[in-house]
């Protein structure tokens, strides 16, 4: 159950990157359940209607448009499709992420830039096309999901570290410049999330790694805590919040990302 106002969001419309699966999906739910309409790109359309099925089930407006972030123009179209629907465009966030875990040894030029590309030109590409689109004439929210490897290595995850901390430097980049705007702008960092890709992917190449305590609170983390926190921060009750990245990790989960990729 919701602490928050069910029409906290009344009226205002979110663009949700990568918002059919996982994390991204329990954002537009949650945002939706409180009022948004919800937009949701990500590259397959399949994946995108099952959600969009689903979350309509729930009695949510929602409108879905393929596309590869990595595409600029594509991004125009689909943020152009947005406006176009529902007149408006208040809340964007940059979910979708490219990730697979593997030691730096495992990783081609092309591989690393498959993550970079997605996970920080992507952002730039949706970010800069809401802006222009509606975000300057009107202001509004933009939260970007990062990961919580600030200042710290993260073994098997070099290339998305790297990504992710020019996500965070674009964040508080964005805040700087569009604070005149009315734009706030900001970042938050998920822990280990169970159920989700991301997670069973880390299973799959680091063996062993699930048996640990996920986070000093002894917490599972859920979708919801992700979703909550980006609710929050697309809230009024956050208007004076820009150029923040919050970590929502139960005081950090990270020690899997100490491990020796090469083994003990
Ligand atoms: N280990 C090492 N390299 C890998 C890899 C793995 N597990 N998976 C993909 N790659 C490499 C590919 O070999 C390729 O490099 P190459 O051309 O030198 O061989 C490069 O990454 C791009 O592969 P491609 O399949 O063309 O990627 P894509 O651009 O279509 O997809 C990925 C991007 C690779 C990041 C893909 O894993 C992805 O989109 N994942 C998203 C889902 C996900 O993980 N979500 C959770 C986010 S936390």
């Amino acid at each position: 159950m919701s602490v928050f106002v069910p029409d906290v969001l009344a009226g205002q419309v979110a663009l949700v990157t990568g918002g059919a699966t996982g994390i991204g999906k329990e954002i537009c739910r949650v945002l939706g359940r409180h009022g948004a309409r919800i937009a949701i790109t990500s590259r397959r359309q399949e994946v995108l209607d099952a959600a969009a099925l689903q979350l309509r089930e729930e009695g949510i407006d929602v409108h879905v448009e393929s596309c590869d972030v990595r595409d600029a123009v594509g991004v125009e179209r689909v943020v152009a499709g947005v406006v176009e629907r529902y007149e408006r465009l208040d809340i964007v966030v940059n979910n979708a992420a490219g990730n697979f875990p593997a030691p730096i040894s495992g990783i081609s030029p092309n591989g690393f830039k498959a993550v970079v590309d997605i996970d920080l030109l992507g952002t730039f590409n949706v970010t800069k096309a809401a802006f222009e689109k509606w975000l300057q004439q009107h202001g509004g929210s933009v939260v970007n999901i990062t990961a919580p490897f600030e200042g710290m290595g993260a073994a098997f995850q070099s290339h998305v570290a790297a990504a992710k901390a020019g996500v965070d430097s674009f964040t508080r980049t964005c805040a700087v410049e569009w604070g005149r705007y009315g734009i706030r702008v900001n970042g938050v960092a998920p822990g280990r999330i169970g159920g989700t890709e991301g997670v069973r992917r880390f299973a799959e190449a680091v063996p062993g790694s699930q048996g640990r305590r996920p986070n000093p609170l002894g917490l599972t983390g859920h979708g919801s805590d992700i979703a909550y926190m980006v609710l929050y921060l697309c809230s009024s009750a956050a208007r004076l919040v820009s150029g923040q990245v919050i970590c929502v990790d139960g005081a950090g989960g990270v020690d899997i990302l100490k491990l020796d990729p090469d083994g003990p």
